[in-house]
């Protein structure tokens, strides 16, 4: 009756289940695995993994976990490999493998065979995709670069020449006179136009060239005088936390990374109005990449604004340019990250910057 129960359940899971004996022959295939391995019982039944398998060279992989575990007695291994059965194939497979133990002795070797070739496939898809999407943005910051460029070139001479004299005519002519009222509009105009020049060279010069590994938890740290000493400047009462582990380190140039967080950070004072303000900052380093988090208590982000927050000259500010977060969007590009915007549920806004692990950043 128990054999009959543990052959049912055998039969009845979805992974295959194939044992060796000590001689590396098999002596047990469930239906699964002969699915998988695309062999029949009577073609597997005593004979030997290296006969059956050896003799496959795309299936290296494959045979190499089965010869840990019986040349180096590796126990439980778990590896994902490929598989291209008899018939042409492909499977990509999560390999388990274990010893079979009668009381104290090893009688043999379990090997768990799980079909993730769907899964597998979704994987490689999105990392096509995403690496797509990366293209297209480097390539839009590149076309913008040279844009960039052109303007500031075009634009720079004739804007310093209207700013300069309307500046010295001003001096020129004293507080009383009526020419004041057309003349200050236009300083004033043409300082904006400066402004947007500045920012479009800013823009064009920002290059990852000196990244190195950087303990982020230092280089976070210098936002916090910063914030308090602008908070300060400003009369508003803001909180700085800062939660980073010690030993998290990202392939970043930190001077650049550093214009980031500062354009990042001034939009969050900026959008804390009235009362005190908390600014939060966390890092965390997962399998998939370093997660840094800007979250504030200020007013928000609208959600018809997050799609052209990054876009230059977006701003919903009187007497701003709308080019910060555009900066930063080419800077998070430059380190092959990525870079949201988004309502934060109860109050503030929260940005999340994504950077890839290692030395993948240019
Ligand atoms: N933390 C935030 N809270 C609320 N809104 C934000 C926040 N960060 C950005 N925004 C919105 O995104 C817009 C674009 O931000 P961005 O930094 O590019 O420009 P700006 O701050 O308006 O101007 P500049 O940075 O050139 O001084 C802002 O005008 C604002 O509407
Ligand atoms: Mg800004």
């Amino acid at each position: 009756m128990k054999k009959i129960l543990v052959d049912n359940i055998i039969q009845g899971i979805h992974s295959g289940i194939v044992v060796l004996n000590h001689q590396g022959m098999v002596v047990y295939a469930n239906n699964p695995a002969m699915k998988i391995l695309g062999l029949e019982e009577q073609q597997l039944a005593g004979r030997r993994w290296s006969d059956l398998f050896l003799h496959m060279e795309e299936n290296d992989d494959f045979n190499q976990v089965i010869i840990d575990v019986i040349v180096g007695e590796k126990l439980n291994l778990h590896r994902e490999v490929s598989y291209v059965s008899p018939a042409r194939q492909f499977f990509r497979l999560s390999v388990t493998t274990s010893f079979l133990r009668e009381k104290k002795t090893v009688a043999g070797i379990i090997v768990q065979l799980d079909d993730i070739t769907e899964l597998w496939d979704l994987r490689r898809r999105e990392q096509l995709v995403n690496a797509e999407r990366q293209r297209l943005s480097l390539e839009m910051v590149n076309s913008m670069k040279k844009i960039s460029l052109s303007v500031a070139h075009v634009i720079l001479n004739p804007v310093a020449s209207i700013g300069g004299f309307v500046r010295l005519m001003l001096k020129r002519i004293d507080e009383e006179n009526p020419l004041r009222q057309y003349l200050e509009p236009i300083e004033e105009c043409s300082g904006r136009l400066e402004n947007i020049v500045k920012s479009f060279k800013e823009y064009a010069d920002i290059n990852a060239v000196n990244c190195k590994d950087t303990r982020l938890s230092t280089l976070i740290e210098g936002v916090r005088p910063k914030i308090e000493e602008i908070a300060r400047t400003l009369g508003k009462e803001i909180r700085c936390h800062i939660d980073i582990g010690d030993h998290v380190t990202a392939y970043i140039d930190p001077a650049l990374f550093m214009m980031a967080l500062d354009e990042i950070i001034m939009n969050s004072i900026e959008s804390i109005e009235d009362g005190p303000g908390d600014i939060d900052i966390t890092v965390n380093k997962t399998m998939f990449g370093i997660i840094v988090e800007i979250r504030d208590t200020g007013r928000g982000i609208d959600n018809r604004h997050i799609q052209c927050a990054f876009d230059p000259f977006f701003t919903t500010k009187t007497s701003n340019n709308g080019m910060g977060l555009f900066k930063v969007k080419k800077i998070i590009t430059e380190h092959l990250g990525t870079i949201t915007i988004e309502h934060r549920e109860v109050v503030g806004t929260r940005v999340t910057i994504h950077l890839p692990l290692g030395d993948l950043a240019i």
